[in-house]
């Protein structure tokens, strides 16, 4: 079991980049406005929400019973919605407006602290 909790985790790290990466390839065009939601920045925030349902679950799981920090994982879900929220709602749009393009980076960068940086 604790192979598909490693597995999750790779996948998990995918996402991330997916969804930072969409986010610094764009970042060029925020001096002119021209910046679009990537399909990186919307799969990569779904492959970090079914994920990381899917660790909380493999961790509570019988076979690993692996600790979870509640407050960790609702904070980092909260931040995630949002996340997912505002790309989905500007995905497909020409021009999004950099205050929400923004708003994705710095929660995405977020997150990636509050993971790694909550202990
Ligand atoms: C943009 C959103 C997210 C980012 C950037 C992110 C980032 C990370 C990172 C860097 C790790 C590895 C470090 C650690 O073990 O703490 C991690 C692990 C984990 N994440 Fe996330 N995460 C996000 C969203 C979520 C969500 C929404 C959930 C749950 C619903 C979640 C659940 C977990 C769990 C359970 C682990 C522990 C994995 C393990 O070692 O077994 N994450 N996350």
């Amino acid at each position: 079991m604790d192979v598909v909790r490693q597995l999750l985790v790779v996948l998990h790290i995918v996402g991330i980049g997916a969804l930072l990466g969409g986010f610094l390839t764009q970042m060029k065009g925020m001096k002119t406005g021209d910046v679009r939601i990537t399909p990186a920045v919307t799969h990569g925030a779904l492959t970090m929400f079914v994920t990381g349902l899917a660790l909380v679950a493999v961790r509570k799981s019988s076979a690993l019973d692996l600790p979870v920090d509640n407050a960790k994982i609702g904070t980092k879900m909260a931040v995630l919605v949002v996340i997912l929220l505002l790309a989905w709602a500007n995905r497909g749009k020409d021009k999004v407006d950099t205050r929400v393009f923004g708003a994705i980076g710095l929660l995405t960068i977020a997150n990636i602290a509050i993971a790694v940086m909550w202990t």
